[in-house]
């Protein structure tokens, strides 16, 4: 059996739906922390295990006669490096014998600005120290979360961001959902890394074109100064936290953290991953 952890979250129901296409649901189990939101998991007939990345007991039950666990990563970032430990643990006390993990694709963990991240590095040393098989899967940012640093208005306030002019192999999250359900699908040894990305990397003011392409309306990539951006989002109520997220994500896409390509995807697809054009109009409906 093959277990999905965090089955109730976007990329994990993903994998389960995709997996569903390819194996049969008695062979699927699903990690959820609450049943009431997997009332959809069960009606396709998989298997659901109760349990916490904090709950050490509950991982060590949701282990039995799994051959395979799918460790999605927690949102948890301050807790999350102990959590996979003990998704991790319970793995290997149970004689599971391969592990995969949904990390991020960042190209260099020394000069990363978003220290939120470098728990996804030391959560891929746990791994490889392990001794169990492995695979990393490197998932690029989001094509979905564009929504959200765009902010709702952007087709009248364009884009306002300090991201200069660093670029992201976006890719969309139901197709790194896919690819990951292809690989764990199959019965042949897995690569030790794969790299999730799309075929192409794009700039903010790349996703401006795009978006005034599709809808005919004059949208411009202003390269915000980074302190007047920090005092604006300030200024609107936003906690410093989420404020110094932002800034942490902008600067390493400046930085080019974030714009690797990798053929993984489209060979894991058997397809071209969407384009940023296709993304952003099945995003926003256009
Ligand atoms: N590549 C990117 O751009 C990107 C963007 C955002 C996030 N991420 C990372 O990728 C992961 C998956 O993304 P997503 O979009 O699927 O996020 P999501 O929808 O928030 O799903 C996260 C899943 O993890 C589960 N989870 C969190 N803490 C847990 C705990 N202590 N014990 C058991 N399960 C726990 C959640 O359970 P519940 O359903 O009960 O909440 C949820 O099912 C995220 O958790 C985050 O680490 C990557």
């Amino acid at each position: 059996m093959i277990l999905v952890t965090g089955a109730t979250g976007q990329l994990g129901s993903a994998i389960i739906n995709f997996l569903l296409q390819k194996i049969p649901a008695s062979q699927i189990v699903g990690l959820v922390r609450d049943e009431n939101k997997a009332a959809a998991l069960k009606a396709k007939g998989i298997h659901l295990r109760l349990g916490s990345y904090d709950d050490p007991a509950s991982l060590d039950q949701a282990m039995h006669s799994v051959e395979k666990v799918l460790l999605v990563a927690g949102t948890d970032e301050a807790n999350r490096v102990q959590q996979h430990r003990n998704v991790l643990h319970a793995a290997k006390k149970a004689g599971v014998p391969w592990i995969g993990y949904t990390s991020r694709t960042l190209k260099d963990r020394a000069t990363m600005a978003n220290k939120l991240m470098e728990g996804h590095f030391q959560t891929e040393d746990d791994i490889k120290a392990s001794g169990l098989a492995y695979s990393l899967f490197r998932n690029v940012l989001y094509l979905d979360t564009l929504p959200q640093f765009l902010g709702e208005k952007v087709l009248e306030t364009g884009i306002y961001l300090p991201a200069g002019s660093g670029k992201v192999s976006f890719a969309l999250r139901r197709e790194m959902g896919e690819a990951i359900a292809n690989v764990l699908a199959t019965a042949a040894p897995a690569k030790p890394v794969y790299t999730l990305t799309g075929s192409e990397a794009y700039s903010f003011a790349d996703v401006a074109d795009a978006l005034a392409d599709i809808t005919r309306k004059a949208v411009k990539y202003t390269d915000a100064e980074v302190s007047a951006f920090e005092q604006g989002l300030k200024g609107r109520g936003m906690p410093d936290v989420v404020v110094g997220r932002i800034i942490g994500f902008m600067t390493d896409i400046k930085n080019g953290q974030e714009d690797e390509i990798s053929p993984d995807l489209a060979q894991l697809l058997g397809r071209k991953p969407a384009t940023l054009r296709e993304g952003l109009k099945e995003l926003y409906k256009l």
